[in-house]
């Protein structure tokens, strides 16, 4: 079984999914970083050169590799889940985990994030807090329908939302 960790830019899956992998004795593997390192550039350059439709193709690809492996938690890209094909291949042998966080919290990791300014494209034309909360409402049926477990990661510390991934996993049998 792998744990598929989805949500927003900024809710935490990559800090998340680090902590709970080394805890499960599990790889971690974020779709993003791969993604940039086989094509040798930022997912923001991706974007710039190649357009969304290229980077989305990739990201398919990537997850579909990625979901058919075992024992990984895996950190999906914020866009990943709005793909009926991701979900469906992250859910045949994965349990997804949907961290949240509201608008001014998201606002505030990823403004201060220097990986956010250099790598991450803009999504819409819209300035950076109206494209959260834009994208936030659109997205938010897509995140929910696709978890099979919801964990606020605004008030909570990264252990804690460590901590019932984990036991949400031990319950599983699979810890
Ligand atoms: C995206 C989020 C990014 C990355 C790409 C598109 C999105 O991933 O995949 O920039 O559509 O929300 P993170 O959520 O890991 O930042």
């Amino acid at each position: 079984m792998n744990i598929v960790l989805i949500g927003f830019r900024g809710t935490g899956k990559t800090t998340i999914g680090k902590k709970l992998a080394a805890r499960l004795g599990w790889e971690f593997a974020d779709s993003d970083d791969l993604i940039e390192e086989r094509g040798k550039r930022s997912i923001r350059e991706i974007f710039e050169k190649e357009g969304e439709p290229y980077f989305r193709k990739v990201e398919k690809e990537t997850i579909a590799e990625l979901a058919k492996r075992d024992s990984l938690v895996i950190a999906a890209g914020g866009g990943a889940v709005l793909d009926a094909d991701n979900v469906r291949n992250l859910k045949q042998n994965g349990k997804l985990v949907l961290l949240t966080a509201d608008a001014g919290t998201i606002h505030r990791r990823i403004s201060g994030a220097k990986r956010s300014k250099l790598q991450r494209p803009a999504l819409t034309s819209l300035d950076e807090r109206p494209e959260i909360e834009h994208l936030l409402a659109k997205r938010k049926p897509y995140y929910e329908s696709a978890a099979d477990l919801i964990v606020e990661s605004d008030s909570n510390s990264v252990s804690k939302v460590v901590e019932e991934i984990l036991g949400y996993v031990r319950r599983l049998g699979k810890g």
